[in-house]
């Protein structure tokens, strides 16, 4: 069996900044309850003429350049997103056509925030294999898109941006060691958008109510996601035999401050050694690990055998963490 490795990474992020000023003007909210409330101070919003594979194509040439391949090295690409830019093609369609290659096999991959660790299993299972050599595994939403800017619930927690990783089969001593990941249909109504598909199509009635933005019960959804998330940090780190102090580096989904430090208590990983960006991103659902893994790449917070830690929580309820060997 072939390892893992993660040879090029790549981020693109909208320029247009909103900051919790600028939201205080559009629903009834503060600074003071965000912050505290969230840890979020801005985030970036696409403009009207970029859809989710516009940032996964720019994310995926810095990965690719990273990586010293051409897009038609590819063997396959994975677009983790519940933002697509159409229900069909998938948006890894779309990427592929922004690349100018063709023939390999594109897809989209739903798992809300867990997408991206959902698409390194996926990734791993293609490249142990031998099915493929080099897999583009992207993570992207336009969360603000679906946002309903009237609610002040959820309009100031979410925002967009891409995030792109060529993993490579490789002989090397590196890899995934551990990894858990699973799901809970049972409670999925607590985070939805309950419009658009086939439960509920596309009516005047539907726009009217803004059923095609995110619903959810902000407060129960964090209890199950600090329980997730935190158990399968520290389920993946056992099953490595890696204790919390030995992780050089953990990168957690990015909903909030608070669930961050709560996994980090759960699992008894530092929060020095947490990288953390939802002050400047909000939450950018299946974007946020892959844009902040390109991120700590880029400034050389991860070294060749680094042992790093991943985990996330999202709708669904889906739930992943991995640790992995650099
Ligand atoms: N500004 C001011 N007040 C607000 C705001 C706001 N933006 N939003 C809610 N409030 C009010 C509520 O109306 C409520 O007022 P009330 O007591 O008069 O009814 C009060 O603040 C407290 O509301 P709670 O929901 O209990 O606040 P909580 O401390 O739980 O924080 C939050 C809300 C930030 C949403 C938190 O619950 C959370 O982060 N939940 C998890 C969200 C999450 O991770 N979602 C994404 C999952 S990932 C995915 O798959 C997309």
């Amino acid at each position: 069996m072939k390892k893992l490795r993660i040879i090029g990474t790549g981020s693109a992020l909208p320029e247009k900044v909103l900051t919790n000023a600028e939201l205080e003007k559009m629903v009834d909210t503060s600074d003071e309850w965000i912050t505290t409330r969230t840890g979020i101070k801005e985030r970036r919003i696409a403009d009207d003429n970029t859809a989710t594979s516009d940032l996964v194509v720019e994310a995926s040439k810095l990965a690719l350049q990273q990586a010293g391949l051409n897009a038609s090295d590819l063997d396959a690409i994975i677009v983790a997103t519940v933002t697509p830019d159409t229900f069909y093609p998938s948006t890894g369609c779309w990427v592929q056509k922004g690349l100018d290659i063709k023939g390999i096999p594109a897809f989209d991959l739903s798992a809300a925030c867990s997408g991206w660790l959902y698409g390194l299993e996926v990734a791993s299972g293609l490249l142990t294999t031998g099915t493929c050599k080099y897999i583009l595994l992207a993570g992207a939403e336009c969360m603000s898109k679906v946002t309903n800017w009237e609610d002040r619930n959820t309009c100031v927690l979410f925002g967009d941006g891409a995030g792109a990783s060529v993993v490579a089969a490789t002989n090397d001593d590196c890899g995934i060691l551990s990894s858990t990941w699973g799901a809970d249909g049972t409670i999925g109504d607590l985070l939805v958008q309950p419009a658009g598909g086939t439960r509920l199509p596309a009516s005047h009635e539907t726009v009217d109510k803004k059923l095609h933005t995110v619903h959810m019960k902000g407060n129960e959804v964090f209890k199950h996601a600090v329980r997730s998330m935190g158990d399968a940090a520290a389920y993946a780190l056992k099953e490595a035999n890696v204790t919390g102090e030995e992780i050089a580096l953990f990168i957690p989904h990015q909903a909030n401050l608070r669930i961050i430090e709560a996994t980090c208590r759960r699992a008894k990983v530092s929060m020095d050694k947490t990288y953390i960006t939802v002050h400047k991103y909000g939450n950018i659902s299946a974007g946020t690990i892959p844009i902040a893994l390109d991120e700590a790449n880029r400034v050389g917070r991860i070294k060749r055998g680094d042992t790093l830690l991943f985990a996330s929580f999202g709708a669904g309820f889906t739930w992943a963490a991995i640790v992995l060997k650099w």
